[in-house]
């Protein structure tokens, strides 16, 4: 059969440089995202040019063009070399966003070299997957007993009913202690790698630095974990793939390591959000005691990965109403897209699972989160979430819900702080028993004194 023809942008249709862009990343953005993309698409349709601190980018607004962007692997490339502004010079070199982007890792791979970097992942995921093997058994129940000390603590710290923040208090820590177990952290890579990590994860002028100390502290671990092999995700990276240099290693886990703090974290707090701020549906699943339910609900009105990362276009392609160029680089937005399927929902689909199973929070594609980490980052919500109704007899926002401060990224959505009244249920304070060090891989309870100071250090005066 003879190949068609590849078409090709017309001269005379105008190419994202030559467009006026306006600046995404705006306070009206930090405080009401919704109404930015609404905007954007009265404005340009499905796809629209947006300035990312000052480079032009096509964010991706429709749920059928976003879907065709994440699943058409041949046209959306993942490798950062296909960047035509990139490989033409001309991103500023102290651009913020140039330091996680230059990280080459799974996320930024095509074809075979990324379907095996996958098939790693899942393998060293699987151990955890199931509660019948020693080391599932062994996460659910950490995750359990670190749920049940951090409300202790809390109890022990501010009384068995006050107010307390369920980011800094709560949901950052457990994730962090998740990390710690589950990657076999050794006890001397502590506070400064925690600080180094949320200084990345926040962004800004420090970025670059901070990702560089957090990659070498990921990289010390590889090595670590090569030497003295464990029941940890390290290892198990390392058995399902010996060729991986200690460096490889360390940015895979660097990346896991946002997945598992930022973007697990944020879906717990956006989940207890959506449930605390009265979200009729999301109420109604928990009440069922369909908490997988809630989290799908919780996923499609606040998705934590908002903005998918960069994909390239391999050849010239028309997408809503441009012709995005060979080069080009475009932002899939899962929030933005939900917003056509919650449309969807408020005209004939109201609480069928079908809005809730279309979902892009965790994807789609050939880079949709793996199902192994998408089970551990479900087991990890429900388990806080759950635990969080189990223990508290009353708890309920202290600021109005479109008061509370957000975290709006390029490409994650957070809360800042979740700022509750709480009332535990009697006997909350026995919880506050220090771990045993026997049941912790690795003797996590130092460990989790020291990134519980880190955190301590970090939102209260650290900055
Ligand atoms: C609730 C928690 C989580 C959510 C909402 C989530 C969401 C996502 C999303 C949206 C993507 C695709 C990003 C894109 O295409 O640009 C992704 C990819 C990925 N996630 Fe997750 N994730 C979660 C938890 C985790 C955890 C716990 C891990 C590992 C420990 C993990 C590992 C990965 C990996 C390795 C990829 C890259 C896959 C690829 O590029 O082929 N995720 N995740």
């Amino acid at each position: 059969m003879e190949a068609q023809p590849r078409p090709t942008a017309p001269a005379d249709s105008p190419s994202l440089g030559s467009l006026p862009v306006e600046p995404l990343l705006t306070s009206e953005f930090d405080a009401d995202p919704g109404a930015v993309y609404e905007r954007l698409r009265r404005r340009y349709g499905p796809v629209a040019p947006v300035g990312l601190m000052g480079v032009p980018v096509w964010l991706v607004l429709g749920y059928t063009e976003v879907t065709e962007v994440l699943r058409n692997e041949s046209q959306w490339r993942r490798d950062i070399r296909y960047w035509r502004a990139r490989a033409e010079g001309r991103l500023p070199g102290d651009w913020p966003l140039l330091a996680g982007y230059e990280v080459r890792q799974t996320m930024f791979m095509d074809d075979e070299e990324h379907r095996a970097a996958r098939r790693t992942h899942h393998s060293a995921l699987s151990p955890f997957q199931d509660a019948r093997t020693p080391q599932g058994w062994e996460l659910r129940a950490a995750i359990a007993r670190y749920t049940d000390e951090l409300v202790g603590l809390l109890a022990a710290e501010s009384g068995s009913s006050g107010f307390a923040d369920l980011g800094a208090q709560y949901t950052r820590p457990l994730l962090l202690m998740v990390t710690t177990q589950l990657f076999g952290y050794p006890v001397e890579l502590g506070d400064e790698l925690v600080m180094d990590l949320w200084r990345m994860l926040d962004g800004g002028p420090d970025a670059g630095p901070a990702t560089g100390r957090a990659l070498a502290a990921f990289t010390r671990l590889a090595a670590h974990r090569r030497a003295l092999p464990g029941d940890d995700l390290t290892s198990y990276m390392l058995l399902a793939d010996p060729e991986l240099s200690d460096e490889q290693l360390g940015r895979e886990l660097f990346m896991n390591a946002v997945y598992l703090n930022d973007i697990t974290g944020n879906m717990v707090l956006n989940t207890l959000l959506e449930v605390l701020r009265g979200n009729a549906t999301v109420r109604r699943s928990l009440s069922a005691g369909q908490l997988g339910e809630t989290v799908n609900r919780a996923a499609l009105a606040n998705p934590p990965v908002a903005n998918m990362c960069f994909r390239f276009a391999a050849r010239d392609v028309r997408l809503g109403e441009f012709w995005v160029r060979a080069g080009d680089v475009v932002s899939p937005s899962a929030a933005a897209a939900h917003r056509d399927l919650l449309a969807i929902g408020r005209s004939h689909l109201v609480d069928s699972a079908v809005s809730t199973r279309a979902h892009l929070g965790w994807g789609a594609g050939q880079h949709q989160c793996p199902s192994a980490a998408r089970e551990l980052g479900n087991l990890i919500v429900t388990s806080a979430v759950g635990r969080v109704f189990e223990h508290f007899t009353k708890v309920e926002l202290t600021l109005p819900h479109d008061q509370l401060p957000w975290r709006s990224g390029p490409v994650v959505r957070g809360l800042r702080l979740l700022p509750v009244r709480y009332e535990l249920a009697p006997g909350a304070s026995a919880m506050a028993r220090p771990t045993d060090p026997a049941q912790v891989a690795g003797g996590a309870e130092g460990q989790t004194k020291g990134l519980l100071a880190a955190l301590r250090r970090l939102m209260f005066g650290g900055r």
